[in-house]
């Protein structure tokens, strides 16, 4: 469908025009190379289209201005950390009043419980604990699990990502033995020594990981978000929390994408019940937080083998979780910014964005998807929706990406940066979406002709 050679020179036009707009980026970026590996403070940075990373002057609602004054519509939204819109007024009003009152002091505020009741009318579980990151909310919730099971492997999706999580970065080899993924570095043991990984929406892999009866947690997205976006067949997931209780094993749900579904991620949309339950990003409406939620059962058993005088060398920690200040954000940002009508309107305009996108794929009969997931939409380059992670993963085209990524980047847009992703806040405008809907075609149209 396209042809390679006029992809290339498509692409050398876009790192010029690049170049050309962004003076001073590149000057940051000089400087940066000095004193960060890589001439970024954390190295995903790196992975940008352009010859460097855009330096951000200012950052509000759905929109960003870059160092050199070039306007930016921001799909990306910090990848889901900024779903909120950036520097959403209520949470900024939330976090500068606690800013005045301290910010940290190892010691509950009021907030913790307003959050904690406000986490479990959305998603069911009763109990919760913070940390400072999602990582770490699928680190603690492994941990806990490993505990009270007394197994020591964790089950994972095949192309799945939950954070900087060792356990997870395993992969199916050929023959469908688990191994490292490839970029994984450093890692502790074998991956086949600590996780079994199995291929989304295969019920008898899953079965067959349990069996052995060794397994102490499965940890999942509802619905896959990092791999292009692959959805559950019907009945799929509540199948695999039966699989979970048949065997012995903590069901643990990330909705750390997925609450692009409703205020209650697909646990609520879909009645799902997880034994425990991670998110983070957007519910900090930018300030860094994570959290983790469990049944009474569950808090149960962790209470009868945990101690208390040696609770802060368990593995379950950071002296930061729980701040005041990332409880204000969330308790602000839940009540006031991720709220149900917010949501009706991102889902909307998620629908919008998609409804262009499938226009500009029929008009120019590319073999691509797009996938919808409430206030996120993606598109992958084959013609249907993808079953399973390793499926989703070989429609990937980084070649065309690249291109796709820097093409959008210099008419105004940000993508997700790791795949063809695009996120609606309560702040951006059919405007915005309507935007990139005429870029995306005009860009189409010099694709394929
Ligand atoms: C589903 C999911 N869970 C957890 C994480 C980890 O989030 P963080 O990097 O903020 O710890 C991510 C990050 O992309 C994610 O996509």
């Amino acid at each position: 469908m396209i042809n390679r050679a006029r992809l290339k020179e498509l692409h050398k036009k876009e790192e010029e025009r690049f170049l050309s707009r962004t003076p001073k980026s590149a000057e940051r970026f000089a400087a940066a190379s000095e004193v960060m590996p890589g001439g970024v403070p954390m190295s995903w940075m790196a992975k940008w289209p352009g010859k460097y990373p855009l330096f951000v002057a200012t950052a509000n609602g759905a929109h960003f201005t870059d160092v050199d004054g070039n306007e930016y519509i921001d799909l990306c939204l910090g990848d889901t950390g900024s779903m909120t819109g950036h520097s959403p007024a209520a949470t900024v009003a939330a976090i500068k009043g606690q800013v005045e009152r301290g910010m940290t002091a190892m010691l509950p505020t009021a907030d913790a419980v307003a959050v904690s009741s406000e986490l479990a009318r959305r998603f069911g579980l009763p109990l919760w604990q913070f940390t400072v990151s999602a990582t770490d909310a699928n680190r603690h919730a492994i941990r806990y699990s490993r505990l009270i099971t007394g197994k020591s492997k964790i089950v994972v999706i095949d192309r799945c990502y939950h954070g900087s999580v060792d356990e997870t970065f395993a992969t199916l080899d050929s023959a469908g033995k688990t191994v490292a993924r490839e970029g994984n570095i450093g890692a502790p043991v074998a991956l086949d020594e600590t996780t079994r990984v199995v291929e989304f929406n295969d019920l008898a892999g899953m079965e067959a990981a349990l069996k052995a009866g060794d397994v102490a947690a499965i940890l999942m997205e509802p619905a896959m978000t990092n791999v292009g976006i692959v959805m559950p067949e019907d009945g799929y997931l509540v199948a695999v929390g039966e699989l979970a209780k048949k065997y012995g094993a903590v069901w643990i749900i990330d909705e750390t994408h997925t609450i692009s579904v409703g205020p209650g991620g697909m646990t609520k949309d879909l009645g799902l019940k997880p034994d425990m339950l991670t998110i983070g990003k957007a519910i900090g409406g930018g300030i860094p937080t994570g959290t983790f939620g469990m049944t009474r059962e569950i808090a149960g058993e962790i209470a009868k083998r945990t101690n208390r005088e040696v609770i802060d060398t368990g593995g379950i920690g950071g002296t930061l979780a729980g701040n005041a200040l990332s409880l204000a954000a969330m308790r602000a940002t839940l009540t006031e910014v991720l709220t149900e009508s917010n949501f009706e309107k991102m889902i909307a305009l998620g629908n919008r964005w998609c409804d262009g996108v499938d226009a500009a794929i029929t008009e120019f009969s590319l073999p691509w998807y797009c996938n919808r997931l409430g206030a996120r939409g993606e598109y992958l380059f084959q013609a249907k929706a993808a079953k399973t992670g390793r499926e989703a993963a070989a429609a990937g085209d980084f070649e065309l990406e690249q291109y796709i990524h820097l093409r959008l980047l210099n008419d105004g847009f940000l993508l997700t940066p790791f795949h063809n992703m695009a996120l609606m806040s309560p702040d951006t405008t059919e405007a915005d979406v309507d935007a990139h809907t005429k870029a995306f075609r005009q860009m189409c149209r010099e694709l394929v002709g």
